[in-house]
């Protein structure tokens, strides 16, 4: 499978995650302060919970429900109580789309 339109850039607020779902896999899109848009997997390792519902703190996102904080670079927890990491997806954006490939993990 190729990458797919997730959203337009300009559906994404700074700071605010937003849940997408490509091919069954659900992904937390970050535009964050600096501009990067980022993509991890949205789903708590600690708990069935959608990442894209925390809160986005420089370039972490923080799980509401235990306060788990993951990287948007590495995917990795920076605290307790998750201690697996998600994954983290390759974006592209041409023009106002982004475009993201679930099969397509970034090399950490
Ligand atoms: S469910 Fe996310 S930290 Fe517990």
């Amino acid at each position: 499978m190729s990458a797919t339109r997730v959203c337009a850039l300009s559906d994404l607020e700074q700071d605010t995650a937003l849940r997408v779902e490509v091919d069954g896999v659900a992904i937390a899109v970050v535009l964050d302060a600096s501009g990067e848009v980022h993509a991890i997997g949205d789903t708590c390792t600690h708990g069935d919970i959608s990442l894209a519902e925390g809160f986005v703190d420089g370039d972490t996102l923080e799980c509401w429900a235990h306060g788990s904080a993951f990287s948007l670079r590495t995917g990795k927890p920076l605290n307790l109580p998750a201690y697996e990491p998600v994954p983290v997806f390759e974006v592209t954006i041409d023009g106002d789309d982004v475009l993201i490939d679930p099969n397509v993990k970034k090399d950490i």
